[in-house]
């Protein structure tokens, strides 16, 4: 008898960047992160568990090769390998993999759909160690609001999953998407921490560095003071992308553009503005600032050339 489950899941923004893994198959991370989940853009993802044969259609397109191993191999987490086949069918509504964690939601709501469609009742930290293992960031995804991920010391990752630190509705912030690309990343984000984490003679001061950052966020968040983390989220994403540049080759996702939309945040700030930039493993940035501020961010981001997306704060994964 089939069963099936459907699925909406945002994506989050990391002020403190994961970057760099401790374990590849289990995807633990090196460092802790912290993050925020976006309202607006969604990955809808519907799974019939037990069809008649295994199929991944992804924004109407039918997946093959390693991209579709990447979901077999997920069912399996849930299933095991004798699982009957599925059929996953998922919507973005925002363009997929260009460094706007299109991985983050699909894998937080593939996560919660398939664990519902397969009986499993797996609480909220399980789905966030499930959802791990497809895409790190997909672990902080399950809940909504403020998300801390925890590298964890345990080799099994059982204690590497997210931890919510603040509500949704905690701190009315948005943040503005400055599209600067919307096509495929030129290096995956796995085979960038790799490369990263092997040639690069920057990378143990990253790692060094990342739990204090974490805990610098968190009081700031606690404290609700935008400067000092926005401060703290502009300084782990610019050490995280130190670290792609020192890598070799280089791991560089930055456009001109991004430069140039970086300069008119900054120009902002001059002008007594609190408005942050961060960048993940894409050429796009995404601007942290009080929600009175979007349309001063929206203009300046605009005179760029580059268009702006204003978003809140979203929700947690959950099954519709
Ligand atoms: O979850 P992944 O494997 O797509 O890695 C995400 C890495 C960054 O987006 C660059 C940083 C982060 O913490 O989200």
């Amino acid at each position: 008898m089939p069963r099936e489950a459907r699925a909406i899941a945002h994506p989050n923004i990391a002020l403190i960047k994961y970057w760099g893994k401790r374990d590849i198959p289990l995807n633990l991370p090196a460092v802790s992160s912290l993050s925020v989940t976006l309202d607006t853009f969604t990955t809808d993802t519907h799974v019939v568990w037990d069809s008649p044969s295994d199929e991944v259609i992804v924004n109407d397109v039918i997946l093959t090769g390693k991209a579709a191993s990447r979901v077999h191999r997920f069912l399996d987490l849930v299933g095991g390998p004798d699982r009957p086949k599925c059929r996953v069918v998922s919507h973005n509504n925002f363009p997929t993999a260009a460094g706007l964690a299109s991985s983050a939601s699909a894998f937080s709501a593939l996560a919660l759909a398939t664990s519902a469609a397969a009986n499993a009742s797996l609480d909220p930290i399980d789905l966030s160690r499930l959802a791990r293992q497809g895409s790190g960031s997909a672990s902080r995804s399950i809940w909504g609001g403020w998300v801390r991920w925890d590298k964890g010391a345990e080799a099994d990752g059982r204690d590497s999953h997210g931890v919510p630190v603040a509500a949704r509705d905690y701190w009315d912030l948005s943040v503005v998407v400055a599209v600067v690309g919307s096509g495929p990343k030129p290096i995956g984000s796995t085979a960038g921490m790799v490369r990263t984490q092997q040639t690069c003679p920057l990378y143990p001061g990253w790692v060094d560095s990342a739990e204090a950052d974490v805990r610098e966020a968190e009081e700031a968040l606690h404290a609700r003071d935008l400067d000092r983390l926005g401060a703290a989220m502009e300084r782990s994403t610019y050490k995280m992308h130190a670290t792609m540049i020192a890598t070799w080759p280089p791991v560089r996702y930055w456009r001109p553009r991004t430069l140039m939309v970086l300069e008119a945040i900054e120009k902002l700030r001059g002008q007594g503005i609190s408005a942050w930039s961060t960048m993940d493993a894409g050429p796009n940035v995404k601007v942290l600032c009080g929600r009175a501020d979007v349309p001063r961010v929206e203009a300046a981001i605009a005179e760029t050339g580059v268009e702006a997306r204003a978003l809140g704060i979203g929700e947690g994964a959950r099954l519709v």
